[in-house]
């Protein structure tokens, strides 16, 4: 298989090939993940979650998200992997000023990210400008943002009633022009997950919790294979249960990202 890249990635958009992407964040689970044919890895600051034991992803420093994304990108590279590899802006990593943003973005490219990804809209737009006028590609992320947990009230559906729809679509809109590739929607109604997919030609909406309509879909690694903590989201599949191993059950969630059987319709978070 040839890298995923960027152009591959609207090729995909643009042909109506669903993107299948999994978090990772060790270099073994990676390679196997990229051999099972997985399109995008995502280094997620869940990593504090998964792997930390923390409440929530607030607690989650740049450094940890650097050394977990090098351990990713050093499996990917022990096995040729062609997986495009995305890393999290951590919590109070990219607030402050763009100048921090960038500071930050460039320890995880120089980590081996190929493409960094950010909460949030609205004040966010300038700093994804400023970043991608400088070639780091950029993934955004809507709806759902569990940086600011707090200050949502809980993890809960976003998006919903007018006024919120609406300023989801704008906030969609003004970070695709700004050069975001990727937006990830995380917990938002169905249907205006795939308006918002619709209305963006040049940017690829990757889907948790938000239906099937969207280009493509995320899970958390842990979530998919049925190892947890605490409360397991109602959109979650455990693909292990019915495959019966860690490869066959990324093949599987690759294969049924690919013919939109996942998720189906009880799938969703709301
Ligand atoms: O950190 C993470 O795992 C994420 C995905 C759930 C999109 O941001
Ligand atoms: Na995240």
């Amino acid at each position: 298989r040839k890298p995923v890249s960027l152009p591959r990635l609207q090729q995909m958009r643009a042909a109506g090939e669903k993107i299948a992407m999994l978090t990772a964040y060790d270099a073994t689970l990676a390679a196997v993940a990229d051999a099972a044919g997985v399109d995008c890895l995502l280094v997620g600051d869940s990593v504090g979650m998964v792997c930390q034991g923390l409440p929530s992803t607030v607690g989650v420093q740049l450094d940890t998200m650097a050394y977990h994304t090098a351990s990713v990108a050093r499996g990917l590279q022990r096995v040729q992997g062609t997986a495009w590899l995305v890393a999290d802006l951590p919590y109070g990593s990219y607030a402050e000023s763009r100048e921090q943003a960038l500071r930050s973005a460039c320890q995880l490219m120089q980590a081996g990210a190929h493409m960094v990804k950010l909460e949030g809209g609205g004040w966010t737009v300038p700093t994804v400008a400023f970043l991608v006028e400088r070639g780091i590609p950029v993934c955004a992320h809507l709806g759902l943002t569990p940086q600011t947990v707090h200050a949502l009230g809980g993890y809960r559906v976003q998006g919903q009633g007018d006024q919120a729809a609406r300023q989801l679509r704008a906030d969609a809109l003004a970070l695709q022009d700004a050069g975001a590739r990727l937006l990830v929607l995380e917990m938002v109604p169905a249907l205006l997950a795939a308006e918002i997919t619709d209305a963006l030609a040049h940017c690829a909406t990757i889907g948790i919790g938000a239906g099937r309509g969207t280009a493509g879909q995320v899970l958390v690694m842990h979530d998919m294979l049925g190892a947890h903590l605490g409360r397991v989201p109602r959109f979650v599949h455990d693909f292990l249960a019915d495959a019966g191993s860690v490869r066959g059950a990324f093949e599987a969630y690759v294969r049924a990202v690919k013919d939109g059987r996942f998720p189906d319709d009880t799938r969703h978070a709301w």
